[in-house]
């Protein structure tokens, strides 16, 4: 505490604040280095950003004589940096991106902003913004970043056939790949509208003009969301029924790929239409068998886990009366064709 006598000479106390300096870890790699410079540089932009939208909120609330007094007296820099702030946020409104501010050069396709998971354990506490609409069902963008980073170039074709709300298309558009999508209920208007199974069960892909390096399928997780997926989607079917979708659907893909990828991410039952005498119905290693069935080569396997969050306190509390496990597994298969077969 810094003692000190105002005008009024009555005695305050002005709490001084001590920031630490913080630990740095040498960098192993020169790589490592220019991760970490990235990275802080883009926290340290967005952060400038939003104090200079604040100091121009600040700036409104006050009379015009009253903001630089506010200044001096209530922040720990000055009126020039306070200007530098506001600009840098208006040209970033302008652009509507962040913007170093000098330079101009744009966030957008640097790759320190994509920090690759370096582990087969891919874990992301929430969807990015910029990727995919709210869906039922909606998977992460980076989730997606990551199987582009690791499974294709720039330029590749990537397709969707369950696209949902698109969050494919989005990341494929950031990364530089081309994309196909399709779906039952198109949600945008790249979106084609596609209906995979028809009434007898026979299951049709869109005509393609060319072969896909990569086609990604996120299916519904068979019934966990028959009410939000609707009528005909395949989450209505049996179980029976939608493991047979499953293995005609690889197959059709097998068939369209030439030496590409096949990535599938599947999530494991717990809840819901439960076989009796069954714990679990354990999706990603029946489909993993499924899909190698039609002649598709296990390559990877990927663990995505979910947060514990997507279950409800009370389904948390039957669970834990019964005495059984709720499933966060969900795994991203990456399948390759086998040129053999
Ligand atoms: C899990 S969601 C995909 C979510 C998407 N990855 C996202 O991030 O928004 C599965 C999608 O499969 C689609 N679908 C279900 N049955 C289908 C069928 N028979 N033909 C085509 N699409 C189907 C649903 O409409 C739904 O959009």
């Amino acid at each position: 505490m810094q003692k000190e006598i105002d005008e009024s000479n009555e005695l305050i106390e002005q709490e001084t604040k001590i920031i630490p300096v913080p630990i740095w870890n040498e960098p192993k790699t020169v790589d490592d280095a220019q991760i970490r410079i990235e990275r802080l540089g883009t926290n340290m932009h967005q952060h400038a950003y939003l104090v200079g939208k604040d100091l121009k909120w600040v700036k409104k609330q006050l009379k015009h004589e009253e903001f630089l007094p506010w200044i001096n007296d209530n922040l720990w820099f000055g009126e020039r940096t306070a200007q530098h702030f506001m600009r840098f946020a208006k040209e970033c409104d302008d652009k509507g991106n962040l913007l170093e501010y000098h330079g101009h050069r744009t966030f957008k396709n640097v790759p320190g902003t994509f920090l690759p998971k370096v582990y087969d354990v891919w874990n992301f506490s929430e969807c990015d913004d910029r990727f995919g609409i709210v869906y039922p069902g909606r998977i992460p963008g980076q989730l997606i970043m990551n199987l582009l980073n690791y499974y294709t170039e720039e330029n590749d074709i990537v397709v969707d056939f369950m696209a949902g709300g698109g969050t494919t298309y989005d990341v494929c558009k950031e990364m530089n790949r081309i994309c196909y999508c399709y779906d039952r209920k198109p949600t945008r208007e790249f979106i084609v509208k596609h209906e995979l199974r028809d009434k007898n069960g026979v299951v049709k892909l869109p005509q393609l003009t060319e072969t896909p390096n990569l086609i990604f399928t996120d299916p519904p997780y068979w019934s966990m969301m028959k009410k939000e997926y609707g009528k005909g989607a395949i989450s209505e079917l049996s179980l029976k029924e939608y493991y047979e979708f499953i293995e005609k659907f690889a197959s059709e893909c097998y068939k369209l790929l030439d030496n590409g990828f096949f990535a599938f991410l599947i999530q494991n039952q717990t809840e819901k239409d439960i076989p009796v005498g069954e714990e679990a119905i354990l999706h990603t290693h029946n489909c993993s068998k499924i899909i190698e069935g039609v002649g598709f080569k296990l390559k990877r396997i990927i663990n995505c886990p979910l947060h514990t969050q997507t279950f409800l306190p009370q389904q948390v509390n039957k669970a834990k009366e019964e005495t059984r496990m709720l499933g966060l597994v969900r795994d991203l298969l990456v399948f390759k064709k086998c040129q053999e077969k």
